[in-house]
């Protein structure tokens, strides 16, 4: 399971040849309680955690977002806390899973499978420990999901991925086309420039932290969102 996670290095790459990305989380990453979600325990990057060791020269390498706490994905896991019938014996697709803490929580809450979906395959390593950190198994797929067909699940749960406007609009065709074909679909955001308000519905606010202001101890205010159908609107 480990070498699925060994991330290989061409030599003009960098010093390392080869990065064992799970070693690599264990020691130099901190096991804590997310802020703002004491009952999910996630592998945290701190100051000292040097997480640029485990980026190539590659400029489409995509930033160590796993590593960190995003509003959006504390409030919808806290919303599943909270309101466990949503997830349980359901199957879950956790989209742009990050951290992988929505799919935990949704695990946590008696969901039946979880699949987090993330194109990093630095966090696919952190997904796994997390999910172990927390007693919980969560499968986890690097294909890029939104390039695809609507997934063979019962829900779909969204947490911050609305953090670009391409990224947003590719979210929202998946997110339109699984709708359509019966899925359900949740979304959590503090409100981010590409959030597409028009098309959701917001059912619930939770005051969680952010990335970024958990030294602060600030809390953003952000949403839980459905996607309605085109006939339910
Ligand atoms: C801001 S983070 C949020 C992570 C997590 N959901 C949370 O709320 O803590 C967004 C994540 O989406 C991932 N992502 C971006 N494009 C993606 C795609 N096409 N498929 C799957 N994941 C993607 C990024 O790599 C990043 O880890």
């Amino acid at each position: 399971m480990r070498g699925l996670h060994r991330r290989e290095r061409s030599p003009n790459r960098g010093a390392l040849s080869l990065v064992d990305v799970h070693t690599f989380i264990v020691e130099n990453l901190q096991l804590k309680p997310a802020p703002g979600l004491p009952e999910i325990q996630l592998y945290t990057a701190h100051p000292g955690s040097g997480l640029s060791r485990l980026r190539s020269s590659d400029e489409e390498d995509p930033p160590p977002y796993w590593a960190y706490n995003w509003a959006g994905g504390t409030l919808l896991a806290r919303h599943i806390l909270e309101h466990q019938d949503i997830v349980r014996n359901r199957r879950i697709l956790d989209l742009g899973a990050g951290s992988g803490i929505v799919g935990i929580a949704a695990r946590k809450c008696g969901a039946s499978r979880v699949i987090a979906a993330e194109i990093d395959t630095n966090a696919l390593a952190a997904i796994a420990l997390n999910a172990e950190a927390n007693g919980v198994t969560v499968e986890v797929t690097s294909a890029d999901i939104l390039a695809g067909d609507p997934p063979d699940v019962d829900i779909i749960l969204a947490g911050d991925v609305f953090y670009s406007a391409q990224l947003a609009r590719r979210v929202l065709q998946f997110l339109t086309a699984s709708r359509k074909a019966g899925i359900e679909v949740l979304i959590g955001d503090p409100g981010r420039r590409s959030l597409p308000h028009a098309a959701l519905e917001l059912i619930a606010e939770y005051a969680v932290p952010d990335f970024g202001d958990t030294s602060t101890g600030q809390a953003a205010i952000g949403g839980v969102f459905t996607l309605p159908r085109p006939a339910d609107r």
